[in-house]
């Protein structure tokens, strides 16, 4: 059964792994901590850092609660949520990133992750969440639109990872009635 736990050193290696796949596969769409900077103070390192962007003590960082989805032992995934509606959330990063390991796509756990993290969004107060999906990433419009995700526009959007592309801003409000 997946769970969406917060972050924690039991589960870094599995964190590891995960990031290494969707480096090794070249994934554009979600970016996780590069896999060489994970070495064994990384989490005692950082965990300030976590705890600060959750309260928006980061400059320049919209308020932001991580999670890591895992099934038993196995890591799975992750999920974020931004709470606020700054530029950068509505232009690029949209409220929710998540991302499920090469080796476990396909299986349903992307959705999963969504349907869990939509309860955390309700829980944190938010009445709506705002996906960015570049137009190619087919997996993740699917498993949008399946949890009630309606289209919003179309935009037009530049990261380094994806480089130029269309963004598809859905704006989520079936998990009101959640
Ligand atoms: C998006 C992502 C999280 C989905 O995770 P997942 O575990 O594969 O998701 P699920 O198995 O729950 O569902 C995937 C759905 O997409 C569909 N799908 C997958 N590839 C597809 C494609 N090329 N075209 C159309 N539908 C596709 C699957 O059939 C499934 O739909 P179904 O349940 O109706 O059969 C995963 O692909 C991923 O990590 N991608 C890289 C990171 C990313 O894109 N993050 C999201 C950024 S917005």
């Amino acid at each position: 059964m997946l769970r969406l736990i917060k972050r924690c050193p039991e589960f870094v290696s599995g964190y590891k792994d995960y990031c290494q796949e969707l480096y090794d596969n070249n994934v554009v769409y979600f970016r996780p901590s590069n896999p060489d900077t994970l070495d064994d103070e990384w989490f005692s390192r950082t965990k300030d850092w976590y705890e600060k962007k959750e309260r928006g003590l980061i400059d320049g960082q919209p308020i932001s609660f991580h999670y890591w989805a895992v099934d038993g032992e196995k890591f799975i995934g992750e999920f974020q949520l931004r709470t606020e509606f700054p530029e950068k959330v509505m232009l690029d990063i949209g409220s929710i990133g998540y991302a499920v390991r090469v080796s476990e796509q396909g299986k349903g756990y992307g959705t999963e992750i969504i349907r869990q993290g939509l309860v955390i969004a309700k829980e944190q107060g938010m009445e709506k969440v705002l996906l960015t999906i570049n137009d190619k990433n087919l997996a993740s419009i699917r498993v949008c639109e399946k949890m009630g995700g309606k289209l919003m526009d179309t935009i037009e959007a530049y990261n380094d990872a994806e480089g130029h592309h269309l963004l598809r801003r859905l704006p989520r409000r079936y998990w009101i009635t959640l």
